[in-house]
């Protein structure tokens, strides 16, 4: 193994059978946290090639099971984003698009960082499980046409262990890691197709475009040379998406969504995925199309319908759609008011995140509890006009002294007088 990270350390190429070595080795607990750490710490800052990443994603898929979709009819397509504030785009999005017809088979993940997860958002539904047999999955995959669930047991087993030493050593943020991790999880669910949702600005892993841009031809590549479909959205994260951050607020605001009341750049993010999705899937011969396809699922009602559907055949209390009050809800509410008047110039994703998780909304360690009712609730974005006194966001809150979270927020938020508008979607790689 040192011989491994020297090789590393010094700027070199791994070969396979070094990185066959040190991934099945500490898979199976041969090589201690130490010395895989001082390797990741090496990746990070010299990097890999597009061969050893290649190589090194297709031996954390190997280090378990690949689940067999095959059975299921119709083109399966999958949505995987890098992670982002307020990201619940996944949660309208798997019902939506099952609505026309295309099977969803979503694993998703939980949060890392200031980053909100999927699995945990849905937990914030009384009842509902995300940790289901394969067998289940399936089932509700032909029943339903969608479920989102955790990576069952041994879905690359290897990733499990190196994220969480990534967690912990500083090391998340590097492109030929993030590849590795998310495309050994993603060939290993089965499915056809896969359009990624590849954050960009400060509350993303990858700050930059054009690392955002590197990352996403990272992702794709690595997909298509196992002949999976897969394509990539580059979308904004310098404020957070919609106006919900917080696990319980969220899963409110992707209800909203699908009723036809979502914030405006959720919405847009969410029919750009699912149009992707939707011609991929052979449904629609273009995105205009497809696009109107998805409108009409949202107002029609049968969307919403299927998101029921999902939350009652993974064991939740389908109530939630029509009360979402069900859910746990924060004792006290304080308003962040704006200082002047002028046009809000800035409110860093990541420190919104930040504070989220302060409330209690994210694990700062990672067997924390999650308290679903907390976070934050915006009612101004970059761009809006603000005057003296109005409110800008509401902290929701189970704690009544909340002045460690709201310093954080007003140093993370500025008045000006004049924005620069933030464009949501970047770019789309091929
Ligand atoms: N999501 C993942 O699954 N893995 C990463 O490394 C980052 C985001």
């Amino acid at each position: 193994m040192v011989d491994v990270i020297d090789t590393k350390r010094n700027g070199g190429e791994l070969t396979t059978e070094q990185i066959e070595f040190f991934i099945n080795g500490y898979t199976k607990g041969d090589i201690p946290d130490y010395q895989v750490s001082a390797l990741l710490m090496a990746i990070y800052l010299k990097g890999m090639t597009k061969q050893e990443t290649a190589t090194m994603t297709m031996t954390m898929l190997h280090s378990g099971d690949q689940l067999d979709l095959s059975e299921i009819p119709g083109v399966k397509v999958d949505k995987h984003s890098t992670g982002g504030v307020g990201d619940k785009t996944s949660i309208p999005l798997a019902p939506l698009v099952a609505s026309v017809g295309i099977p969803v088979p979503m694993i998703s993940g939980r949060g890392l960082g200031h980053t909100g997860g999927t699995l945990d958002k849905l937990e914030a539904i009384p009842g509902l499980k995300v940790e289901i047999s394969e067998a289940s999955f399936k089932q509700q995959l032909r029943d339903v046409g969608c479920a989102i669930v955790g990576a069952t047991g041994n879905i690359a087993p290897a990733d499990k262990k190196i994220y969480a030493l990534r967690d912990v050593t500083d090391t998340v943020d590097s492109i030929p890691l993030i590849a590795g991790s998310i495309m050994s999880k993603k060939i290993a669910s089965g499915t056809d197709a896969l359009v990624l949702d590849v954050k960009t600005g400060s509350g993303a892993f990858m700050k930059t475009e054009a690392d955002s841009v590197a990352l996403a031809k990272e992702l794709v590549g690595i997909g298509k040379s196992v002949g999976m479909n897969a394509m990539a959205v580059i979308s904004d994260m310098n404020q957070p998406l919609g106006n919900a951050i917080g696990n319980a607020l969220e899963i409110e605001e992707s209800i909203a969504l699908l009723k036809g009341n979502g914030p405006a750049d959720l919405l847009d993010l969410v029919l750009t995925i699912g149009s992707q999705m939707v011609v991929m899937a052979n449904k629609a011969t273009d995105l205009d199309a497809a696009r109107k396809m998805l409108q009409q699922h949202i107002d029609d009602g049968s969307a919403l319908t299927k998101f029921k559907e999902m939350i009652i055949a993974q064991g939740g209390d389908g109530r939630v759609i029509e009360n979402p009050t069900m859910m746990p809800q924060a004792t006290y509410q304080m308003p962040i008011l704006a200082a002047r008047d002028g046009v809000i110039t800035k409110m860093k994703a990541d420190e919104m995140g930040i504070a989220a998780m302060m409330l209690g909304g994210g694990r700062q360690k990672k067997d924390d509890q999650l308290d679903y009712a907390v976070g934050l609730t915006l009612s101004k974005k970059v761009g809006d006009e603000v005057h003296q006194g109005d409110t800008i966001l509401t902290i929701h809150s189970n704690r009544e002294d909340v002045s460690d979270v709201q310093q954080l927020i007003e140093a993370n938020i500025s008045i000006g007088d004049e924005a620069q508008p933030l464009t949501l979607i970047h770019e789309v790689i091929d």
